[in-house]
């Protein structure tokens, strides 16, 4: 009966690969899929999170009022894990061969999410649920997109996506805490 499963190299020739071609660096001779293009995509997600570190960070300091305390937390501590994600993805980028993009001109461009003060507390929480929302629609299709060719991107994304799917929940729970319900259908 045949198999429909992946062809797997032998040993041999897997050895026999990795000398060839070592100026392709780090990704090998087996990548499908456009390097060039999986790099521009990944500078796009790159400026997403920067600016997503700059608009928590902005709300973090200033959060003020009434039961603004556990809030202005919340926001601080998104901004770390952004920021993580920021560098993990410029990781990615060097990793494939390009040059991580971190230049403020053209950030907002290049970025899927929006830099929105928000005039008070519940509309700070609004941005960021509306943020994340944009972030976690992004990074499913780009999971569907890099699939069987990138997987090690791919598994990257999908880590990151765990983790804003984490945040909007959690911008989800302190709307409703502060509005008493979600403001968002
Ligand atoms: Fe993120
Ligand atoms: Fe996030």
């Amino acid at each position: 009966m045949a198999s429909d499963k992946p062809f797997l190299s032998d040993v041999k020739t897997l050895r026999a690969r990795a000398r060839k071609n070592l100026d392709t660096g780090a990704i090998g001779t087996t990548y499908v899929g456009d390097v060039k293009k999986t790099i521009d995509i990944l500078q796009s997600v790159l400026a997403t999170e920067i600016v997503c570190v700059l608009r928590y960070s902005m709300h973090s300091i200033a959060a003020s009022g009434i039961s603004s305390e556990g809030v202005k937390a919340e926001f601080a501590q998104h901004a770390k894990e952004e920021h993580g994600h920021a560098m993990e993805v410029a990781e990615r980028i060097n990793q494939l061969g390009g040059k991580p993009n971190f230049n403020p001109e053209g950030l907002l461009t290049r970025s899927a999410s929006q830099y929105a003060e928000g005039a008070n507390l519940v509309d700070m929480i609004k941005e960021n649920l509306i943020a994340e929302r944009i972030a976690v629609d992004h990074y499913r299709e780009l999971v569907r997109y890099f699939g069987n060719d990138d997987p090690g991107t791919r598994v990257m994304i999908e880590g990151i996506l765990r983790v804003e799917e984490e945040h909007a929940d959690d911008m989800h729970d302190l709307l409703v805490a502060h509005e008493g319900k979600p403001m968002l259908k």
